[in-house]
């Protein structure tokens, strides 16, 4: 069992990463690999809106990670994304990457996921709300914790000082772990999945 850890920030040891280490440390405990993979700091171009993705779930823009990434998430059984805050929504790299991640057609249906933001004061439930909403769209389950998955800080430093913060991370590892060995355990008795029905999309022109 896997769980991918996204961190958003260009920082690879600051804020973003120390929460999402706190939960990949929890997941470690609980017997549950883990790879946290930072790709603020990674080239990447927004979403074409080409749809060369329909035809083959895979992005036709190839020079940089999200295939790798489309790839890494199908390995995995569950999924993490953390972002810092950037004007009060998540950082404009992560969001190219979601965007062409999810548009990709390819189906993470049934994987566990959940959202973390990072910020030094405000714009932490906006952010969360704009990443739940890919996992909300993806038939994903969403993974919650004993506060809004938040951790304060400016640097990795200051995210020690928030234990409020550290708990809520610790208690959202145990809570997928949880959830992912529960899945598991369905699985092995013959509990499928639910049929998905074929997408039905309406337009809303007048
Ligand atoms: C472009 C930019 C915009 C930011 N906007 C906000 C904001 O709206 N609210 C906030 O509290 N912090 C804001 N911050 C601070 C970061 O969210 C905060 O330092 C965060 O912990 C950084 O995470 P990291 O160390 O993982 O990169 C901003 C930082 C940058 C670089």
């Amino acid at each position: 069992m896997k769980v991918l850890l996204i961190n958003g920030s260009p920082h690879p040891n600051g804020t973003t990463f120390a929460s999402l280490n706190e939960i990949a440390n929890t997941l470690n405990n609980e017997g549950i690999e883990t790879e946290i993979i930072t790709v603020g700091n990674k080239k990447i171009s927004g979403c074409m809106a080409c749809r060369g993705c329909t035809k083959t779930g895979k992005c036709v823009q190839t020079d940089d990670v999200v295939n790798e990434i489309i790839e890494k998430i199908n390995d995995a059984d569950g999924l993490v994304v953390g972002s810092p805050v950037y004007y009060a929504s998540i950082n404009g790299t992560l969001k190219c990457l979601l965007d062409r991640v999810f548009y990709s057609k390819t189906s993470f249906a049934f994987k566990p996921a959940c959202a973390v933001a990072c910020a030094r004061r405000a714009g932490t439930t906006a952010t969360l709300d704009i990443i739940n909403k890919y996992f909300l769209i993806s038939n994903m389950p969403i993974v919650s914790s004993c506060y809004w998955n938040m951790v304060h800080g400016s640097n990795a430093e200051d995210t020690k000082k928030d234990e409020e913060g550290l708990q809520t991370m610790r208690t959202l590892g145990k809570n997928m772990a949880w959830l992912i060995k529960s899945i598991k355990v369905a699985k092995d008795n013959g509990v499928k999945t639910p049929q998905l029905e074929d997408k039905i999309k309406t337009n809303f022109i007048k």
